[in-house]
């Protein structure tokens, strides 16, 4: 009787062993792999026929780890104790993933080490969440440092700024003295607005957005625009009629479109086409863009240039990323247009490829 109710515990613990959703392989003392369960093998891609009677070698990826990480996996296992780490591994179709591993000797009374069993946990998405996380906070940290950097400076030229206006007042017109501080004043005043700018982008400085039209800003900022431009781009506009109010603060809003006109026209050296276009959205459930559902007023700015390789579509919005040479780019051009959509609430999205030329797509909610 006893016997028998022994007999399915041990048929269930097999059947759990077959059916969790941890990779589960059992290798002998020599470390041959003797069993492999369902999850090892859909995690690998490895049939567990492939792997029996092979070393637990064949999952690796060579070169991930260094020899010497092996060998103190093993000195410690081998010793009798449980190795915990993460395996990083190459699956049959080549790509990699990253196990979050757990061996255990298994022992006979006696201590004798007849097995190992090693229990392993896919973390390959948790990892890719855990570097999305440290980027977002590289980039919230450096804003952080911009800004105290900022605020320190701005505090500086309020006293720089009061002290020049107080003595040009004393200073008699058409007189060299009067002429040089005047251009002094004139360029603490300008780096003043250079410290706003990066007040702004490090999100410290309060805006104050009014519900105005997008399409409005737009014909505001027009001759600025054409004028920077060079000839050889051919630059329209698409305003759509009865857009929609949002929220916006007009300096910064307008900052936006230079920042992403300066670059479009970086990106077309021998000439090309630039739309400016905007929309009344709504992103629902099916929408094309990964935004959050309600309603929006778009604003596109597309280019015909160079486009932007994928290996680094993801890093154009960081602080300081340029692929410009030294003196051209600063790299902060991006990282402005994301810190004042991000403080309006909105969302930006590129979309690019080379030779396909850029779009970037602002979204900023429709007003209340
Ligand atoms: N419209 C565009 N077409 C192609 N590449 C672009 C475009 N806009 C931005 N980029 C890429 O993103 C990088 C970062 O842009 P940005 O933050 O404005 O800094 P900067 O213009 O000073 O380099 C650029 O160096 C460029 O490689
Ligand atoms: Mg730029």
């Amino acid at each position: 009787m006893e016997k028998r109710v022994c007999g399915d515990i041990e048929k269930l613990v097999l059947k759990a062993v077959e059916q969790t959703s941890e990779a589960i392989l059992i290798t002998d003392s020599s470390g041959t792999i003797v069993y492999a369960n369902k999850a090892m093998e859909e995690v690998s891609g490895y049939s567990a026929e492939y792997l029996k009677g092979k070393k637990p070698g064949v999952l690796k990826n060579e070169g991930s780890h260094a020899p010497d990480f092996y060998r103190e996996l093993w000195s410690t296992v081998k010793a009798g104790r449980k190795w915990h780490g993460r395996l990083l591994n190459r699956r049959k179709d080549g790509t990699l993933y990253t196990l979050d591993t757990d061996i255990t000797p298994v022992k006979e009374p006696d201590g004798t080490i007849t097995h190992f069993i090693s229990v392993r946990r896919d973390i390959t998405r948790e990892l890719q969440l855990e570097k999305q996380l440290i980027e977002s906070q590289k980039l919230e940290s450096l804003g952080l440092l911009a800004g105290q950097i900022a605020h320190d400076f701005n505090n500086m030229l309020t006293i720089i700024l009061g002290s020049v206006e107080l003595v040009l007042e004393d200073t008699k017109e058409g007189t060299i003295s009067h002429k040089l501080l005047s251009e002094t004043l004139k360029t603490a005043r300008h780096t003043a607005e250079l410290t706003k700018q990066l007040l702004v982008f490090a999100r410290r400085q309060e805006t104050r957005p009014k519900k105005s039209c997008a399409n409005d800003l737009i014909k505001e900022a027009e001759l600025i625009l054409k004028r920077l431009l060079a000839k050889n781009i051919d630059f329209r506009m698409e305003l759509q009629r009865d857009l929609w109010d949002a929220d916006l603060e007009a300096t910064q809003f307008q900052q936006v479109i230079m920042n992403l006109a300066i670059n479009a026209q970086d990106a077309m050296p021998d000439g090309g086409a630039m739309r400016l276009a905007t929309g009344n959205v709504t992103a629902g459930e099916d929408s094309p863009w990964p935004i959050p559902p309600g309603d929006y007023v778009l604003v596109e700015l597309k280019d015909t240039g160079t486009g932007i390789p994928r290996e680094i579509l993801d890093r154009v919005f960081d602080p300081f990323f340029t692929t410009k040479p030294k003196g051209k780019g600063t790299g902060l051009g991006l990282s402005i247009v994301y810190g004042i959509v991000k403080q309006h609430k909105g969302e930006v999205l590129v979309d690019s490829a080379p030779g396909k030329g850029t779009s970037f797509r602002l979204f900023f909610p429709r007003s209340k």
